[in-house]
């Protein structure tokens, strides 16, 4: 069986998306078998960021309602190999998606893929619930600023009351420079409440930006610094799942 991992904010911007879409790509380039899914409804992007948009007919929605097969709907990567997408729903469904569907689906899914990653909503109403329904793990990105960081402890609170196993930290666009210059925090500082529990942090880069406009994951670049970043990231991401 693979393994579930949901990525949650408390605001949005944070760069979940990003991440999603990165951690896709390096899993499916060390090999694995990956399924991305983007259930951040109505304001679905992963389909930009991986370049697939003109890809998509099918999307997570008409899989739950039955419209369509699970394997109709998963559109293959063609920069990484062993990397699947099922987009976002454009629009709220008419019939309800309950955490149950949710759950059911990941089940189905972690037949077949060795990681499963979902995209969830910001915030911490029901649209987090039904993301992290079947998560084995959940992933808050925080930007580095204290508001961010408060933020996602509370979406760690809400995670844990909704019975999600394991839950894990990363910090996304650290400024290096402003930090020397003592207008953001340390990250020791950030991290007081989760360092435990911190599974990696990605700098402020002007072309991680860019590569999400361009629709290819950085990573695809595999001699960079940010994609042996992501490689250890997802080393950790790995271990603590207990991944194979
Ligand atoms: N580390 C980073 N450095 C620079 N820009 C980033 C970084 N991470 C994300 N971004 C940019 O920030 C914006 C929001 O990222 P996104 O992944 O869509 O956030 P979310 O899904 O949490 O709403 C995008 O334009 C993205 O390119
Ligand atoms: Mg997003």
């Amino acid at each position: 069986m693979g393994k579930v991992i949901a990525v949650a904010s408390g605001k949005g911007g944070t760069g979940k998306t990003m991440f999603v879409a990165n951690l896709g790509a390096t899993l499916a380039t060390a090999g694995y078998k990956v399924a991305v899914i983007d259930m951040d409804t109505g304001l679905r992007n992963l389909d930009l960021y991986l370049g697939l948009e003109n890809n998509v007919v099918y999307d997570v929605n008409d899989v739950m309602q039955g419209v369509c097969r699970i394997k109709q709907a998963l559109i293959k990567d063609k920069s990484f190999p062993g990397l699947y997408l099922m987009a976002g729903a454009p629009k709220r469904p008419d019939g309800e998606i309950t955490p149950l569907h949710m759950k059911v689906l990941c089940k189905k899914l972690a037949e077949r893929f060795d990681y499963v990653i979902v995209d969830g909503p910001a915030g911490i109403d029901d649209g987090l619930a039904v993301a992290s329904a079947g998560a084995d793990l959940a992933v808050v990105v925080v930007s580095p600023d204290y508001a961010s960081a408060r933020d996602g402890e509370m979406v760690r609170m809400v995670l844990k009351e909704m019975g999600v196993p394991k839950i894990g930290f990363l910090i996304n666009k650290l400024n290096m420079d402003m930090i020397r210059k003592g207008f953001a925090p340390e990250v020791s500082d950030l991290t007081r409440g989760f360092h435990r529990d911190l599974l990696g942090v990605v700098q402020m880069d002007e072309n991680i930006q860019v590569s999400t406009n361009l629709g290819v994951p950085i990573v695809f670049m595999q001699d960079t610094y940010i994609a042996d970043n992501f490689r250890n990231i997802s080393s950790r991401i790995r271990e603590a799942v207990g991944g194979e």
